[in-house]
């Protein structure tokens, strides 16, 4: 359920009409809806009422700080993944003790920050990288907290970019190898390695691999108690899927109803770390159409966002319903919807059905939310979009549009080659 739709001919958020926003604040524009964002953590939440899990937003999929308050504000945590997610997690008023911090690499300083910031604990990525926190913490002289981040080896039928739990991507330690450090644990005396932690991918529909990474992980962890090894955590992470297009994903009570009895049996505290279904239906990006262009072979609808702006199409092939905001306009043509941008990966559907289009229109880029505004950038020196978020009536700018002094803001010609 969101909060974005039609009344009569005109595209709302809430109660306001977009179109309005778009004149008002000019486009490309991201538009959030407070109450969706709200209401999608409270329905996780709900579902899982029974265990009182910590969810931790995954900031990644939406790090603009507005957002984070938001969900800060009632009670959800937040998962990092480097020294600047951490210091807006804080700046958003997140809890420290309600931080979790992921990532493969995490550097020196980062680790050293997150220590002093007091989070919860460490996802651990490989045994190099619990030495290294070992070895900080001691310099620091404190013992701090680690889940060892575990990869299941499950196949989460998704894109492969996106698949992060099979044996040969990245991310986590295999049983046998977690086994063998848990065993060593008295090797690090500044880390207390109290949790076991699986990310299996992101737009996972179903519960399955769920259910085989998590049975596989709870086994390990009878084997584990037999061993006189005992864990306090178990965090399941993110990757619920949503619906872009005609997918049909598990709901948060169906997902919940698979998963409660295994978790319930694990005797853990749970830790979950949704980032998309949180945030991913809970904003839009609205374009203004700039030209109509006819070829011998296609009708392409030329609009004012790019790829820099959303670049899912372009790196996954993602589909992203575009809707008209004025729908008004009787019958319905096949055309690309593409950016400005010198690449032909720049577009944001392809032979869609659209009703005609002018130049003025605009349109909206549905499920924008997640994995949007955080992964723009300023390719083609195109200033960031301005972001907003709708709270019933009322739009307020959480992040302003970039100006252009913006863009060369950090950059220096050195002296050698200022004289012209
Ligand atoms: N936890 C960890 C350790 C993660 O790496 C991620 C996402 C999450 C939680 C949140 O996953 P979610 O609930 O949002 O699926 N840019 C891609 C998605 C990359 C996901 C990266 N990790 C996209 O646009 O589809």
């Amino acid at each position: 359920m969101h909060e974005f739709k039609y009344k009569g001919n005109q595209f709302y958020c809430e109660k306001i009409k977009i179109e309005e926003l778009a004149v008002r604040f000019g486009t490309p524009l991201y538009v959030y809806s407070y109450h969706t964002l709200v209401d999608h953590f409270l329905k996780l939440r709900n579902a899982f009422r029974s265990i009182k899990p910590l969810i931790c937003y995954s900031v990644k999929a939406n790090s603009n700080l507005a957002i984070l308050r938001a969900l800060v504000n009632i009670g959800a945590g937040l998962d990092i993944v480097s020294g600047g997610e951490l210091y807006r997690a804080l700046k958003a008023g997140c809890p420290p003790q309600k931080i979790v911090y992921a990532s493969v690499g995490k550097t020196d300083k980062e680790i050293e920050e997150a220590i002093r910031s007091k989070i919860l604990f460490f996802n651990v990525e490989s045994a190099a990288e619990l030495e290294n926190i070992n070895r900080i913490a001691g310099r620091l002289n404190r013992v701090v907290q680690a889940a060892i981040r575990i990869n299941p080896d499950v196949e989460p039928k998704t894109h492969k970019y996106i698949t992060t739990g099979k044996i040969t991507n990245k991310f986590g330690i295999d049983f046998k190898n977690a086994g063998q450090m848990l065993l060593l644990r008295r090797a690090f005396p500044n880390v207390r390695l109290s949790g076991l932690h699986i990310h299996i991918g992101s737009q996972i529909t179903e519960s399955e691999p769920y259910v085989a990474a998590i049975n596989k992980t709870i086994a390990f962890v009878g084997a584990l108690r037999k061993k006189g090894i005992k864990l306090e955590y178990l965090n399941i992470g993110g990757g619920l899927g949503i619906i872009y297009n005609q997918e049909t994903p598990q709901t948060a009570e169906r997902f919940a109803a698979k998963i409660l009895p295994l978790l319930r049996k694990s005797g853990l505290k749970i830790i979950l770390e949704p980032g998309r279904f949180i945030a991913g239906n809970a904003g839009v990006l609205v374009t203004r159409v700039q030209y109509i262009k006819n070829t011998p072979k296609k009708k392409f609808i030329i609009v004012d966002a790019g790829m820099n702006d959303l670049i899912r199409p372009a790196l996954y092939e993602a589909y992203h319903q575009v809707l008209p905001l004025n729908k008004s306009r009787g019958a319905l043509e096949c055309a690309d919807v593409v950016g400005p941008i010198c690449e032909s990966g720049d577009f944001f559907a392809k032979e869609r059905k659209l009703p005609k289009m002018k130049e003025g229109d605009y349109l909206a880029v549905m499920s924008a939310g997640a994995y949007g505004f955080s992964m723009s950038s300023n390719y083609n020196s195109r200033r960031r979009a301005a972001e907003v978020m709708v709270l019933e009536d009322r739009a307020i700018v959480i992040r302003k549009r970039e100006t252009y002094e913006d863009l060369t803001e950090k950059e220096t010609i050195p002296p050698f080659l200022s004289s012209i």
